[in-house]
């Protein structure tokens, strides 16, 4: 599996590079020739690892780094890499669950919804090292009736 584009940038923790990320990352994506829902489902899973860096990685912290790579395979995968250098996770099975939140007042589906939109969905963390999140879809697999 060849590359055939990339984009690695970074942002800081700060909750306005929310929408830069996914609108960014919408864009970028957007060279592939898939649907609007197809764009619209990647950004919303961006937007959730992003939001999921400030909020629980840097604990809503405006000094930290958030490093983001997108690459586009030839065979129109695509694998987006969301890592941050925060608090890490301690239990990373009981968080994947859904409806699991570390904080009440929160829906606690940000991983239900990067599982239920990718085709594949790896995460990484160590308790206070980071979290690495790793993303992948396959634009073939998913949207066939699209294209046939
Ligand atoms: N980048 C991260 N750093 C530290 N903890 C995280 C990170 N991402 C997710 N978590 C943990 O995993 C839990 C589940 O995340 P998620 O499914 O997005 O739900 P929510 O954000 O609504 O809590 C969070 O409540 C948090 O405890
Ligand atoms: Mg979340």
């Amino acid at each position: 599996m060849n590359v055939k584009n990339y984009v690695n940038f970074e942002i800081l923790s700060l909750p306005e590079n929310v929408s830069f990320a996914r609108s960014s990352v919408g864009a970028f994506v957007s060279q592939i020739d898939c649907t609007l829902e197809d764009v619209d489902e990647i950004k919303l899973v961006v937007s959730e690892a992003v939001s999921n860096s400030i909020i629980h990685g840097y604990n809503n912290q405006k000094n930290g780094k958030i490093f983001i790579s997108v690459i586009i395979y030839d065979n129109r995968t695509v694998e987006i890499i969301i890592e941050d250098n925060g608090i890490g996770i301690e239990d990373i099975e009981k968080a994947l669950e859904p409806a699991y939140s570390s904080d009440p007042q929160r829906m606690g589906l940000g991983f239900t919804f990067m599982q239920s939109f990718m085709d594949d969905f790896e995460v990484l963390s160590k308790p206070n090292e980071g979290t690495s999140i790793r993303l992948k879809r396959n634009f073939l697999a998913k949207g066939k009736e699209a294209y046939a």
